[in-house]
């Protein structure tokens, strides 16, 4: 592919922002090896941004985010410079926070990527209606549930899919991005009641409706690349990422298994995702998603009665990244 050189400077600007963290509060796992996000597109199998062993969680040396069942958790991610797409979260004993299943066994919300933000400057009509650049705060409140036993370590997962306008071109999507943070929970009302996945549309293009605008695929997993990984070349950018995903027009709708009367799926698993394959064909059905004590969960405080949710280590934006794609 032959791009204008200025298209591939300022492209060279985006590419290290796609690396850094999305997601950003909670406070994300983090890594070393994706830049701090991790993209399908860059050979990153999910489910999370870091492996299990990679979390810094169970150190002692790092405060502990806690939550309460029933609370309304406030998510946040950065948009970015991209338009478009679904998010996704969904909860799972932290024990199970390598395993692909037990997330898309757990899905407790989709949303619009661009809940409530939106390009810098709304005229910009150049990559299509509000697909300008911006690097606006976007954020949802998802319930922390209710079945989960007192001091039980968890990991919130954030997938990013069906975003649009890769590298200055509004007909090219997005493959998958992940993000994940650790928490506690403890107190607040119990029921044995599993939640069930919801859908909240209604973004900055369709605010007054029960969609999002998107790219590409509604459902998780048709975004990230299966067992490919990228070969990247010296000098060569693009090479970097195996994006864009699919190519197509701007997209209006709700995700895979919702319509956007917001009817809950047959099961939250059909929009499941074929991601590192291994590791989630070899898992058991029968217990993922089940909040059990295991000897790999880390040390739990006994008195853990720390009412605020505490945020730890929100990255500031590089300025770098306040440029177009
Ligand atoms: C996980 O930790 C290992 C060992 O420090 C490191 O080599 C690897 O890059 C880390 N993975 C991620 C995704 O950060």
């Amino acid at each position: 592919m032959h791009l204008p050189s200025a298209l591939v400077a300022v492209s060279a600007l985006a590419a290290s922002c796609i690396g850094h963290s999305m997601l950003s509060k909670p406070a994300p796992r983090g890594n070393i090896e994706w830049w701090g996000t991790c993209a399908a597109g860059a050979g990153c199998k999910g489910p999370c941004d870091a492996p299990k062993s990679n979390s810094t969680f169970s150190s002692i040396y790092v405060p502990k985010t806690y939550v309460k069942r029933g609370q309304e958790l406030e998510v946040g991610w950065n948009r970015l410079n991209h338009p478009g797409g679904f998010v996704r979260l969904a909860l799972v004993p932290f024990d199970q926070s390598d395993d692909w299943t037990a997330f898309n066994d757990n899905v407790l919300k989709y949303t619009c990527y661009e809940t409530n933000c939106g390009p810098k400057d709304p005229s910009d009509d150049q990559f299509g209606h509000l697909n300008g650049a911006g690097d606006a705060p976007c954020s949802t409140k998802v319930t922390v549930p209710k079945n989960i036993p007192d001091n039980t370590a968890v990991t919130l997962q954030w997938i990013w899919y069906g975003g649009g306008v890769y590298y200055a071109q509004p007909e090219a999507s997005f493959g998958e991005y992940y993000g994940c943070s650790d928490m506690i929970v403890s107190g607040g009302p119990s029921s044995d009641e599993k939640p069930k996945a919801d859908f909240q549309g209604g973004d900055v293009t369709y605010p007054n409706s029960n969609v999002c605008k998107y790219w590409g695929s509604n459902k998780v997993g048709d975004c990230n690349f299966g067992d490919k990984k990228p070969n990247p070349i010296d000098g060569d950018l693009l090479s970097q990422s195996l994006e864009p995903c699919i190519r197509g027009p701007e997209l209006k709708g709700a995700p895979y298994g919702f319509d956007s009367g917001s009817t809950p799926p047959e099961s939250s698993s059909d929009a499941s995702s074929d991601a590192s394959s291994d590791s989630a064909s070899d898992s058991t059905d029968a217990t993922t998603g089940e909040y059990e004590t295991s000897p790999d969960a880390p040390e739990v405080p006994e008195n853990s009665d720390s009412e605020t949710t505490d945020y730890v280590g929100i990255p500031e934006e590089p300025s770098k990244c306040i440029t177009r794609y």
